[in-house]
């Protein structure tokens, strides 16, 4: 069967983008990168494309005069790519709502929160300051509100008590690049069906809707 093909929206590090393109090299996996765009010229993520082999664009928004413009030129460039999903990994623009409608549940973020706890920014410091015993991440469709959407999995993670937002950052992080190229194999094995705002994924051992948890 043919790969599904994915590209990825980047800003800065990249190593989500990394968990996903070595997950598209194992064999039998069902979807291929085929395309990185960054908004920020230089981005790290950029180089690790560029070792694999993968096309690599930057779009910069500050050479667009507005959101739109910018979008429409992001948009041009997934449509002549043939892409099939759109991976947000480390995008730190927020995307409007012309863009979401474009390209509707084919356009999925990961969030290192348990959504919809601790949206927007900080969300580590912000969870260990609210004193919550666990966080985690999360990978949603997007939908025009931010941080929101159908969520596709997520992974939980505690919080000791001597953590601070840098060490939980990092366990989290662990589980972001093990959920994120989960979430990409389900909806490309076509698995994924939202249901009034609901994902449901057919053949998942765990009921309908609830947390699909790697450390299982
Ligand atoms: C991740 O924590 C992701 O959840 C958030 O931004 C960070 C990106 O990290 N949206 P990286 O660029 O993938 O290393």
């Amino acid at each position: 069967m043919a790969k599904m093909k994915i590209a990825a929206l980047i800003s800065g590090r990249g190593s989500n983008l990394q968990a996903l393109i070595d997950a598209c090299k194992e064999p039998g996996y069902p979807a291929a990168i085929t395309l990185v765009i960054a908004n920020v010229p230089g981005a790290m993520g950029l180089e690790r494309a560029e070792l694999a082999g993968i096309r690599t664009m930057v779009i910069d928004h500050r050479q667009f005069d507005g959101r739109e413009s910018f979008e429409d030129a992001m948009h041009e460039a997934l449509v002549d790519a043939g892409i099939e999903l759109v991976c947000l990994a480390g995008f730190m623009r927020l995307v409007t709502d012309g863009f979401v409608r474009r390209w509707w549940d084919r356009l999925i973020n990961i969030h290192p929160s348990l959504l919809p706890a601790f949206k927007g920014l900080d969300v580590q410091e912000r969870a260990i300051e609210a004193g919550v015993r666990f966080s985690g991440c999360t990978i949603h469709f997007l939908r025009p509100e931010m941080d929101a959407g159908p969520i596709i999995a997520q992974a939980v993670v505690p919080i000791d008590a001597a953590d601070n937002a840098d060490t939980l950052a990092a366990r989290i992080l662990a589980q972001e690049h093990r959920l994120y190229p989960l979430a990409v194999r389900l909806i490309a094995e076509g698995r994924v069906r939202v249901v009034e705002e609901r994902v449901h994924i057919d053949g998942a051992t765990a009921p309908e809707g609830t947390l699909i948890n790697p450390l299982d």
